[in-house]
């Protein structure tokens, strides 16, 4: 029925207004009630300007992410892992129109010529779409929800996403203005972890965002966020992350951020950390804090940089690594915090400083790093070139 009303509606060029249902339907030989006709209404509106039946899903205040597979298979996580919803779409065309909706909305084409996109949608809504035969059946789609408020410290606390011991670590590495990064799989909550730690960085300072796509949402007065642009139709003005890591550099930041360090940017963010920019951050894939290193230089070396070289360069532009997991009851927790050291073989490896809440091998290191760089802040906040824009960058 509703094909029926959509195609009347488009030949009549008629908006999906209750007068232009309540005539087509008339022109079907149908006559419905008022709240039937409302009923449709709704349904032809958010399938032309929202997201259609997902619409309640996005919009409940729990869902994380909504997958679509088919026209009668959609999941949803409510953060306790993956559940079947109850909703659905008339049929696979359905699904392709959303989907080539969304993608237009989020300023990309979704085509034949074109059969994938990954792209945020203007609500901040991240939007992936792909298509047959690439993908095998119908059109499938992965949306997930990006809260427009950043979680405070506490809130995780109250979560159950760490304990206050490890916040009062985390809150000393921020203070310290060590650099770390964020690491764990996908989905367990490492850009959420982020955005809430850069809301502990002091007002005076100035964060420097560059993002893929523009997820971080600090709650802090002065960010600057800069966003990857893909190449047009006719493969030109693509801006990449590397790009925006180095035009970050020249804007003067007090931290530096990589919302996800994923290719050669890794060689500019560390060369970044190296030559003053302390106190930057980042995330990155990794199954534990101890694989960062070797993540890094898998990273470093499609770039060109060799294993010597980006340990050397790491040794001295990163100190900490906070890992998260999800578990298997879907809760995204601080797993383990490690601290950066390199040995002998001039590799850097990292020790454990917090596992869960036992203190590991590298407390001892983690501490005096905290302390070493608190001591650097107070001496800079006394001395007479001890504002914000005397420390040495
Ligand atoms: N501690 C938490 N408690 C509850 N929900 C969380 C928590 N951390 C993250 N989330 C939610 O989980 C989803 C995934 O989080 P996030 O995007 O931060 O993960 P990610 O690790 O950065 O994912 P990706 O690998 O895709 O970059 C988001 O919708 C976010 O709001
Ligand atoms: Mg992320």
């Amino acid at each position: 029925m509703l094909d029926a009303v959509r195609l009347r509606l488009a030949a009549a060029g008629d908006d999906a207004t209750p007068g232009g249902v309540a005539a087509a339907l008339r022109a079907q030989g149908r006559l419905l009630g008022d709240t039937e006709i409302l009923g449709v209404v709704t349904a032809l509106r958010s399938e032309m300007v929202g997201a259609g039946p997902l619409e309640p899903l996005l919009a409940a205040p729990d869902v994380t992410d909504v997958l679509v597979n088919g026209p009668q298979e959609v999941w949803v996580d409510r953060g306790s892992g993956l559940e079947r919803a109850d909703v659905g779409f008339a049929d696979a065309a359905a699904v392709r129109r959303l989907a080539q909706r969304l993608a237009t909305a989020a300023g990309r084409r979704l085509d034949d010529a074109r059969p994938w996109v990954d792209a945020r949608l203007p609500d901040g809504t991240r939007l992936h779409a792909v298509l047959p035969p690439v993908v095998v059946g119908g059109p499938c789609l992965s949306l997930r929800v990006v809260r427009t408020r950043a979680f405070t410290l506490e809130e995780l606390i109250a979560a159950g996403s760490m304990d206050a011991g490890t916040a009062r670590l985390l809150r000393a590495v921020l203070d310290a203005r060590l650099s770390f990064l964020v690491s764990g799989g996908t989905g367990s909550g490492k850009t959420t972890l982020l955005s809430c730690l850069l809301g502990l960085v002091e007002p005076d300072e100035r964060i420097v965002l560059a993002e893929d796509s523009a997820e971080l949402r600090p709650r802090h007065p002065h960010v600057v966020r800069l966003e990857t642009r893909p190449a047009n139709q006719e493969g030109i003005g693509q801006v990449t992350l590397r790009d925006l890591v180095r035009q970050a550099l020249r804007m003067r930041p007090d931290r530096l951020v990589v919302g996800e360090v994923r290719g050669p940017e890794v060689l500019d963010l560390l060369a970044a950390l190296n030559t003053g920019h302390e106190g930057g951050c980042g995330t990155v894939h990794a199954n534990a804090a101890s694989d960062v290193p070797a993540r890094l230089e898998a990273l470093g070396s499609t770039a060109g940089l060799d294993r010597a070289a980006l340990h050397s360069q790491l040794a001295a532009a990163l100190s900490v690594v906070v890992h998260l997991v999800r578990d298997r009851s879907g809760r995204r927790r601080v797993a383990e915090i490690h601290v950066l050291e390199r040995g002998r073989d001039g590799l850097v490896t990292t020790l454990p400083a917090l596992a869960g809440t036992e203190r590991g091998p590298g407390w001892a290191r983690l501490a005096a790093l905290c302390e070493r760089g608190r001591a650097a802040q107070a001496v800079q906040a006394v001395s007479p070139a001890g504002t914000a824009a005397g420390r040495p960058r």
